[in-house]
């Protein structure tokens, strides 16, 4: 080895580290295993220049003495103040917060390219999942039409254990928190806050629209039932949390909500706290990436990914802005439960009132229970507005017992 190459391959790249505790102490240890490696393969080894927390450190000390800045706090401030600050100051910055980057992303963006800085946030979305590099460098040419998929490991978890043992809602969410899958404080999971703000950066990067999380219509998992699960079952569906960001009719659409899918569907497949990201373009079919959605040691290796990308440039630079405006109305097939009283043609009038608004029924599930009966019905894709209307009016007929539950269904079949 040349004296050159080896004081090449000794020369420090600094990073601070904000945050220290399961993926920033994750990291930290990560970073220290890999930086002989790591020095050997690029030239310039990884050490880390100071660490904060709230109780030690000093940002302003730590910013002055690194080349890059890893933020693994979370929440809006003052991540969003550290990151702007470490932006401003000609520094890389890279961080796991989804929620920054979902709600901040825009501000963020114009303060690195104003300072020509890299700005990396893999482990934001779908944890180890490559989905962020894929869609925003290697599909960088592709016009993608659709990204779809799995992307909250909780909801996951729990739903796959509905299944797999026919629990309640209740029990499985308690099992997911008893392993550690699922926070003391659920809501952000639950509710598909967290996917919604995933899909936000995913849609951001696929589509070059600026999204908001607070633009994402989303719907959660809490009123799912164990006997929609069992219904569906025996309609050979199982049910999955999805986040979906899609070119509509020259807008774009990018919603969270429960759907059922088919068996036969790639994502039907994706199990427990698994993620999985499907891309679709025409020039290249579609692409599905699946992997651990979170977890320190996981987390950390997409983090150290990032920091890896910002030591060898080119510099990486999110599409230009394209504006699409967003549809709030599409087409999708449905699956509705409802308790009506057994007697003769009522399923008739259900069908009816379904007719009158262009709905037509694929499959139906009828149960006597007593005196009254149950209908689990899953429908053709229509629009979604003409549904809900007529679910709306067979919610007020006299022989219906409970108000109708719905959920999508993903009508594509993949054989
Ligand atoms: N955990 C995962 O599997 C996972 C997966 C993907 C993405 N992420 C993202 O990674 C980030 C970190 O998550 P985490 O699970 O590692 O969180 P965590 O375990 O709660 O750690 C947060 C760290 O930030 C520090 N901190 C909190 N407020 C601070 C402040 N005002 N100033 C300085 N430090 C502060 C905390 O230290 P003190 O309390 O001692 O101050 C702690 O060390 C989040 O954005 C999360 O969404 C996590």
């Amino acid at each position: 080895m040349s004296e050159g190459v080896g004081a090449e391959r000794d020369r420090p790249f600094r990073v601070g580290v904000l945050g220290h505790g399961t993926v920033g102490s994750a990291f930290r240890e990560l970073i220290e295993q890999r930086a002989d490696a790591i020095a050997a393969e690029v030239g310039v080894r990884p050490e880390i220049s100071g660490v904060l927390t709230r109780s030690r450190g000093d940002f302003a000390d730590i910013l002055e003495r690194s080349d890059l800045v890893v933020e693994l706090i979370g929440g809006i401030e003052p991540a969003r103040e550290y990151a702007l600050a470490t932006l401003a100051a000609g520094r890389h910055f890279v961080t796991a917060n989804k929620q920054l980057v979902s709600s901040h992303g825009e501000e963020l963006f114009e303060a690195a390219a104003e300072q020509g800085v890299q700005l990396r946030f893999e482990a934001a979305v779908a944890g180890v999942v490559p989905a962020i590099r894929v869609i925003g460098e290697t599909l960088a040419a592709a016009h993608i039409e659709r990204v779809y998929g799995i992307v909250n490991g909780t909801t996951n978890f729990i739903l796959t254990a509905m299944q797999r043992t026919g629990a309640s809602y209740e029990e499985a969410l308690r099992e997911a928190q008893e392993l550690g899958y699922a926070e003391a404080d659920p809501t952000e999971d639950v509710t598909g806050k967290d996917a919604a703000a995933k899909m936000a950066i995913l849609a951001r990067l696929a589509f070059g629209t600026p999204v908001h999380v607070d633009d994402v219509p989303h719907e959660g998992i809490e009123r799912v039932t164990a006997e929609d699960i069992a219904y569906a079952r025996e309609l050979g569906l199982s049910l999955k949390l999805i986040g979906s960001a899609e070119r509509i009719d020259g807008g774009l659409s990018v919603e969270v909500y429960p759907a059922f899918l088919y068996a036969g569907h790639p994502l039907a497949a994706v199990n427990g706290s698994y993620n999985a990201v499907t891309i679709e373009s025409p020039a290249i079919t579609e692409i599905t990436l699946s992997g651990p959605g979170a977890g320190g040691s996981q987390t950390a290796s997409a983090v150290l990914g990032d920091v890896i990308s910002a030591m060898i440039p080119p510099p990486f630079t999110p599409s230009p802005a394209e504006h699409l405006p967003l549809v709030t109305d599409r087409e999708s097939a449905f699956y509705m439960h409802v308790e009506v009283a057994d007697d003769p043609g009522v399923l008739a009038q259900v069908a009816e009132i379904l007719g009158l608004q262009g709905v037509s029924i694929e499959s139906v599930v009828q149960k006597g229970i007593g005196d009254d009966a149950r209908l689990a019905m899953v429908m053709h894709p229509v629009l979604e507005s003409k549904f809900r209307a007529a679910v709306d009016l067979i919610g007020r007929l006299d022989f219906v017992r409970s108000t109708p539950r719905v959920i999508r269904v993903i009508a594509e079949t993949f054989e």
